[in-house]
């Protein structure tokens, strides 16, 4: 059976109903200030509806190792058991912080693909570097200069460098890059969080975004690849290791060189459906509304075999 018959359309339909349920689950906590109790809402709410996906699916990226994580663990083997073989990604809540003070741009986020073909990337930092579709393969480099990069994009995009807006995570840690991108003259878009999103946004034209640059999680960067696959453009990441520890679980995963800067199709190299729902409103989507018979949410769904893009739009009767 090809990639593209395995993950179906069906499929690309069914997955949103477990980002829906994580989003759906986060968004009752939305503004309580409690990150954890967010987080463990919607890990629960995914856990439960991964069992009715008619899924072989083991998860490769999930909320951390057996030991450390008693749901969605690495290894854990999720769905019905019957149907496709695939490795799954997921974040069940992506922006505790930002669900916790119900502030823009939370969702639920998974990625679904052919077995084998998802880099086990482990829960440690990754130096990152985006851009959207059309552009030629290596426009910009992990390893080049902030500010040869955006006079690089600015030229292969045809505009000048104060054209250019590059998305980067608002922590200390990035304030040479924010420096440099500034220098250029190019504009500079931080975010307080969710970088799945600050990456994605690359891809498209309405958010003025045209780079993201900046170290996140690499679980977040091994999503927003699998995102760039069915929609194109490009990120480069290279894992960051701060302890041994670190480095060990890495080697556990089965990863040699840790030193590698590796691209999109090396983060997910096989065919991939990437679905996401809103919990708050951020620039992909729109956040869970709560009306007075019903919760209705926004999802997004992307395939790689076929390159569509499906928003969803679900209206949720209240339970009584
Ligand atoms: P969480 O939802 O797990 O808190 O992740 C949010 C996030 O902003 C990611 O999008 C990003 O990759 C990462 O945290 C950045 O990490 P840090 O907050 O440590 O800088």
């Amino acid at each position: 059976m090809s990639d593209a018959a395995l993950l179906n359309r069906t499929l690309a339909i069914e997955v949103a109903l477990v980002t829906e349920a994580a989003a759906l689950a986060a968004y009752k906590l939305a503004g309580r200030g409690d990150e954890k109790a967010a987080d463990q809402a919607a890990v629960d709410a995914m856990r439960r509806a991964f069992d009715k996906l008619e899924i072989e699916g083991t998860v490769v990226i999930g909320e951390g190792e057996r030991d450390e994580a008693p749901m969605l663990f690495i290894g854990e083997k999720v769905g019905t058991g019957r149907g496709p073989r695939v490795d799954i990604a997921l974040d069940p809540l992506e922006g505790t912080t930002l669900t916790a003070k119900s502030m823009p741009g939370a969702m639920a986020v998974v990625a679904l693909a052919v077995g084998g073909t998802l880099l086990h990337a482990p829960d440690v930092y990754m130096d990152k570097i985006a851009v959207g579709g059309g552009y030629p393969a290596g426009v910009v480099d992990l390893d080049a200069d902030p500010a040869d990069n955006i006079v690089a994009l600015a030229k292969a995009k045809g505009v000048r460098a104060d054209q250019i807006t590059a998305c980067i995570l608002d922590r200390p840690r990035h304030e040479k890059i924010i420096a440099a991108v500034r220098k250029t003259g190019a504009a500079v878009r931080l975010i307080t969080d969710g970088d799945v999103a600050g990456v994605i946004d690359t891809a498209e034209a309405h958010t003025g975004v045209d780079i993201y640059i900046g170290q996140g999680g690499a679980p977040e960067g091994v999503l927003a690849a699998a995102a760039l696959r069915c929609i194109g453009g490009q990120i480069q990441g290279r894992l960051v290791f701060k302890t041994d520890d670190e480095r060990m679980r890495a080697e556990r995963l089965g990863l040699k060189d840790l030193t590698r800067k590796y691209t999109t199709s090396e983060m997910a190299s096989g065919d991939v459906i990437f679905a996401s729902t809103g919990v708050t409103t951020g620039s992909m989507l729109t956040g869970v509304l709560d009306t007075a018979h019903h919760l209705t949410t926004e999802t997004v769904v992307m395939r790689s075999a076929t390159g569509t893009v499906r928003w969803i739009k679900t209206r949720h009767p209240k339970l009584a």
